[in-house]
C-alpha cells in the first residue's frame, strides 16, 4: 500500500516507537491521527508533526465505548482509515512469586494484559471495521494493520511474565486475524522489537545500558525508534508481507535475567 494521502491512526504515539511511527508515515506522505493518554505528548507531537498532517485524541485504548466513538469521528472527519499502527503499552516488573513467597498481584497482571492484550484488540477490531469500508486499492488492497509485540514474547526474562504473556498474545493473534480479514483485503503484521533507544531506556544507569548492549550481537548498540518507524512504512509497502511477527532485535536472544 502506497502512503500518499492515506489515513494513519497510530496509538501510543506521543511517546517512543509510536512517536517514530507517527513520523516516518507523515514523512511518507500520510495524514496521522494520535492516540495516547498522554494529552501533553499527544499536543507535542502534532505540534512537531504538522497540524494538517496530525490529529490527537486521548483515550484509554482498553476503553471498548470509547475507541468505537474514536473510529466513528475519525472516519467522519477523514472519511477513512487505511493504516493502524498498535504501540501503546505499558510494563511492569514482578516475578510469580516474590522474595517474601507472596503471589504475583493479580491486578497488576490484569492490568497490563487489559492495556497491552485487550487494548491491541480493541483497536485494530475497530480499525478493521473501519478499513473494511474502504474500496480496494490497485493492489487489492483495504487496509494494513502492525501491532507492537516484543521479543519478550519468545524469550521473556525474570520478572517479564505478565508482560510477555501479553506480548506472546499478540503474536498469537496475527496470524489468525490476517486470516479474518485476508477477504477484506486488510494484512495483519506484527514488529516484536528487541531493546530500543526510548526515553525510557535511555534513562537507566549507562552500565545498565552497557550490559544490555554487550548480549547484542551486531549491531552492538540499542536499536533507533527511526529504525522502528522505517519497517511500519516497509510493512504498509510490501504487499506481500502478511500474518508474520518479524524481531527487530540486532539477532539479541533475551538471557533468563
Ligand atoms: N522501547 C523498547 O525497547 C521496546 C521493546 C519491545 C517492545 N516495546 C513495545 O513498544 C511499545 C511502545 O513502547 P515505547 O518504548 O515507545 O513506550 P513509551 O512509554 O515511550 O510509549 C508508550 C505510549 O503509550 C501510551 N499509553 C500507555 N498506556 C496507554 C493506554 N491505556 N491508552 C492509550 N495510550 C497509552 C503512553 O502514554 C505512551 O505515550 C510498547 O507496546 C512496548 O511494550 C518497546
Amino acid at each position: 500500500m502506497n502512503l500518499q494521502n492515506k489515513v494513519a491512526v497510530v496509538t501510543g504515539g506521543g511517546s517512543g516507537l509510536g512517536r517514530a511511527a507517527s513520523q516516518a508515515l507523515v514523512d511518507g506522505g500520510a495524514t496521522v491521527v494520535i492516540i495516547d493518554m498522554n494529552a501533553k505528548a499527544g499536543a507535542k507531537a502534532v505540534e512537531e508533526l504538522g497540524a494538517n498532517k496530525a490529529q490527537f485524541i486521548q483515550l484509554d485504548v482498553s476503553s471498548g465505548p470509547d475507541v468505537e466513538a474514536a473510529f466513528d469521528s475519525i472516519t467522519e472527519d477523514l472519511g477513512r482509515v487505511d493504516i493502524c499502527v498498535n504501540c501503546a503499552g505499558i510494563g511492569i516488573a514482578a516475578k510469580t512469586i516474590d522474595r517474601e513467597g507472596q503471589p504475583h498481584n493479580l491486578d497488576h497482571y490484569r492490568k497490563v494484559i487489559e492495556v497491552n492484550l485487550i487494548g491491541t484488540f480493541n483497536i485494530s477490531r475497530c480499525a478493521a471495521a473501519a478499513m473494511a469500508r474502504n474500496e480496494p486499492d490497485e493492489k487489492a488492497e483495504k487496509g494494513v494493520i502492525i501491532n507492537t509485540a516484543s521479543i519478550a514474547a519468545f524469550d521473556g526474562q525474570m520478572g517479564q511474565v505478565a508482560y510477555s504473556a501479553t506480548k506472546g498474545g499478540i503474536v498469537g493473534m496475527t496470524l489468525p486475524m490476517a486470516r479474518d480479514l485476508a477477504s477484506q483485503g486488510i494484512r495483519v503484521n506484527t514488529i516484536a522489537p528487541g531493546v530500543m533507544a526510548t526515553p525510557l531506556m535511555m534513562s537507566m544507569p549507562q552500565p545498565v545500558q552497557d550490559g544490555i548492549v554487550s548480549n547484542i550481537p551486531f549491531p552492538k548498540r540499542l536499536g533507533e525508534p527511526s529504525e522502528f518507524g522505517q519497517l511500519v512504512t516497509h510493512i504498509v509497502e510490501n504487499s506481500y508481507l502478511n500474518g508474520e511477527t518479524i524481531r527487530l532485535d540486532g539477532g539479541v536472544r533475551m538471557q533468563p535475567r
